[in-house]
């Protein structure tokens, strides 16, 4: 058995892009209906109301569209709204295989770097001691990567001395392993990979859940047919500022020409 409808992927904006990049990687035959609510962006700095709001009316709007299921890319919205989210097709979000994946790699010290709100809701830290209690678990708020990797600044001496300042904290703590908590923070891992240096684990929480995606879709029958991406579909849609985003896009997916609608998502 085979289910050709698309993956629903959203993100508060082009962050969710390392998702469908991970994807196109693993499951190529799949079809990606992908929501950027660049509108609403961003997510990581709003209240967990707020947040859970937005996110149930995006599952909607994906759903409305035929998805046989929802990933949450925005690892923000995955911390604060999955539990809440009410939806008829299945939700994958991006904490729990992340955290699964940290709690296999690690020997005890685990960093995290991710937003305001994912930090404040402790999503990671929960997750990992859930796994093994006896984690030592580091966190790091980074409120200014997403600005400087949205202006394409992942190699810049700015980046790197910001970088430095947030992870000078988890150096000190001697972690092994890093969790990339939030969905822009992959563009920056040869630089954090550098600075944490080479005995430190970076652990990518969408490559983490594509390959629970990937699984479970296994398990239920659901993979496309196809056995290339020459069947695969993939469609964009965005809550604002469609040219940005295509201009964003082209960096993170290396593909310029994507298919690209305004909608509204009320
Ligand atoms: N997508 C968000 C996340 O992964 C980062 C951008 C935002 O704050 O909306 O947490």
């Amino acid at each position: 058995m085979s289910d050709s409808r698309p993956i629903g992927v959203f993100d508060s904006g082009v962050g969710g892009l390392t998702v469908v990049a991970a994807l196109r990687r693993r499951l190529p035959q799949e079809s990606v209906l992908y929501l950027g609510d660049t509108a609403r962006l961003p997510y990581g700095t709003k209240s967990p109301e707020t947040v859970r709001r937005y996110s149930q009316r995006n599952v909607e709007f994906l759903a409305s569209r035929g998805v046989k299921g929802v990933v949450i890319a925005c690892n923000t919205a995955s911390a604060v709204a999955l539990d809440s989210l009410v939806e008829e097709v299945p939700i994958w979000g991006v904490i729990a295989p992340g955290a699964e994946c940290a709690a296999n790699l690690t020997h005890g010290r685990v960093g995290i770097l991710a937003t305001e709100s994912t930090i404040t809701s402790d999503a990671y830290g929960r997750a990992l001691r859930s796994l093994d209690k006896g984690l030592e678990i580091f966190s790091q708020a980074c409120p200014l990567f997403v600005p400087l990797i949205e202006e394409g600044w992942l190699e810049d001496a700015v980046t790197e001395a910001v970088a430095q300042r947030y992870l000078a904290p988890l150096v000190a703590a001697q972690v092994d392993t890093v969790v990339l908590g939030c969905t822009h923070y992959p563009l920056l891992a040869p630089l954090i990979g550098r600075l944490m240096g080479p005995r430190v684990q970076l652990v990518d929480s969408a490559v983490a859940v594509v390959d629970r995606l990937a699984e479970d879709l296994e398990r239920s029958q659901k993979l496309a047919g196809g056995e290339s991406d020459s069947s695969a579909d993939n469609h964009y849609c965005v809550t604002d500022g469609g040219e940005r985003f295509r201009r964003i896009a082209g960096e993170f997916l290396g593909d310029p020409g994507i298919s690209l609608e305004w909608v509204e998502v009320l």
